[in-house]
């Protein structure tokens, strides 16, 4: 009987999705190293008292978000402030479970506005009504459009992704035939809880294909490249972030601590893996996982670039949030050497973006402008795969709402991204077919 009640706790436990209620998120101001160092060293056990970072690393005069469960917000606070040398803090979202319900409701009762295709382009979907939007995509625009899948995930799930490609040749700027099409690659989803990563390419692919034949820039672009588009890279998280707990950010696979599960797929990867900015504890958000390639789904996209790329030569990694177009490297504060050539695509692509709404992007190489973070995607494509034209994106917003973007701006958010990602295309396009 003692067992029986026991195992209802555990079950039931398991099957509730994870309530953020009363849990604040804090916006830290950090002020000098000795308060980066003090934070970095509460980070190791931040999981014990279900404090999580929104925030990926800490710097000197960058903001750090962080969300604090109710029964630990006074000691947190006080734990802040115990030294004469006070870390002071605003609250940014005084009840994040408040937030999460209200987005929720608002979800299933506002009716969707932007109906083409039968799929609400301005709500987040499940991973399941987002395969079945690929396979709508392809029967749509048969000529156009095809599948493709770079295996399963941990828990078995395929990982599948959409092909842009058309039949005409690309073409040199004087307007000669090239033999090889170029291919881009761009994904969603790596980290689960930001919604609106995928939300971005499936309304970026839906554009290229709907405005074929009829936009003369999209026809122009869609001629040139080959499209690889993976909406959902972290397919088990991120089922995970809908069955169970909405901020979930790494995979789903068993560590070597029971109750700690999932590696970060963006610090997996075998170049300078776990150099600096990711943990080897299993229980972090950043954890490298036991060994370069641990995670499935690092190892079959990266066999998958590897594969091809002798036609691939534009890769994007997108995130959320803080806005920001980055570059490689992530593992040192120091440049590669076609840094310039990187990073003019970026500023191309932040001023096109910020030109439709005014939403202001940086941009810069990762470890330098924003954190070291090693093992990540872009290292390796750019470091390993040779891809030169490799991006992480972090798009909106900056802190407002944070992995909570709201729906209302899933539009704008594919809007703004796209007039960025045509802008770069065109300066791509530019160095390729020379
Ligand atoms: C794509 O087509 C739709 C209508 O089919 C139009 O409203 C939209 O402006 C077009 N987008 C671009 C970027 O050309
Ligand atoms: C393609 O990627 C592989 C890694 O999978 C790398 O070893 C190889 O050098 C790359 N080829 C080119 C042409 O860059
Ligand atoms: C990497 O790509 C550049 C530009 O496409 C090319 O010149 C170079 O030979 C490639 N390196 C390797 C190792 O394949
Ligand atoms: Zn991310």
């Amino acid at each position: 009987m003692v067992t029986f009640i026991l195992l209802g706790t555990i079950v039931s436990n398991v099957c509730a999705y994870k309530s953020y209620s009363k849990h604040q998120l804090w916006r830290l101001h950090v002020e000098n190293n000795e308060q980066v160092a003090k934070l970095l060293e509460f980070s190791r056990i931040a999981h014990l008292h279900d404090i999580n970072f929104w925030s990926e690393e800490f710097r000197m005069n960058m903001p750090i978000d962080i969300s604090i469960p109710p029964e630990a917000i006074d000691s947190f606070s006080e734990y802040l402030s115990s030294n004469d040398d006070k870390i002071k803090y605003d609250v940014v979202m005084n009840d994040i479970g408040a937030v999460i319900d209200r987005q929720k409701l608002l979800h299933k009762l506002r009716p969707s506005t932007f109906n083409a295709d039968d799929f609400a382009y301005d709500k987040y979907h499940t991973l399941e009504d987002i395969h079945a939007w690929i396979d709508k995509m392809v029967q749509t625009y048969p000529t156009l459009a095809s599948t493709f899948t770079v295996g399963q995930s941990y828990e078995k799930r395929d990982m599948k992704g959409l092909k842009i490609s058309s039949s005409k040749l690309a073409t040199k700027r004087d307007g000669t035939p090239v033999n090889q099409k170029k291919a881009v690659w761009w994904d969603g989803g790596i980290h689960a809880r930001e919604w609106i990563s995928p939300a971005t390419n499936i309304f970026i692919a839906h554009t290229l294909l709907s405005n074929y034949s009829k936009d003369p820039t999209i026809t122009h672009l869609v001629d040139q490249f080959d499209y690889y588009i993976l909406p959902v890279f972290n397919v088990d998280g991120y089922a995970y972030t809908w069955s169970k707990d909405r901020l979930w950010r790494k995979t789903r696979s068993k560590t070597i601590i029971p109750l700690c599960f999932g590696a970060d797929p963006n610090r997996n990867w075998d170049y300078k893996w776990c150099e600096g900015g990711a943990s080897r504890d299993p229980c972090s958000d950043t954890y490298c996982g036991g060994k370069p390639f641990s995670e499935i789904e690092t190892v079959q996209v990266s066999k998958f670039i590897g594969a091809h790329n002798d036609t691939i030569v534009h890769y994007i990694n997108f995130h959320s949030y803080s806005q920001l177009w980055m570059t490689p490297w992530g593992y040192t504060t120091k440049k590669p050497d076609q840094f310039k050539l990187q990073d003019d695509g970026s500023a191309a692509a932040v001023d096109a973006l910020g030109a439709v709404f005014g939403t202001q992007y940086v941009h810069g190489n990762i470890g330098a402008t924003i954190y070291v973070a090693s093992g990540n995607t872009v290292d390796w494509t750019s470091g390993t795969a040779n891809v030169t034209f490799s991006y992480a994106v972090e798009l909106r917003d900056t802190g407002e709402y944070g992995f909570l973007l709201p729906e209302d701006q899933i539009i704008p958010t594919g809007q703004e991204t796209l007039a960025g990602e045509l802008a770069l295309l065109k300066y791509i396009e530019g160095h390729v077919y020379a």
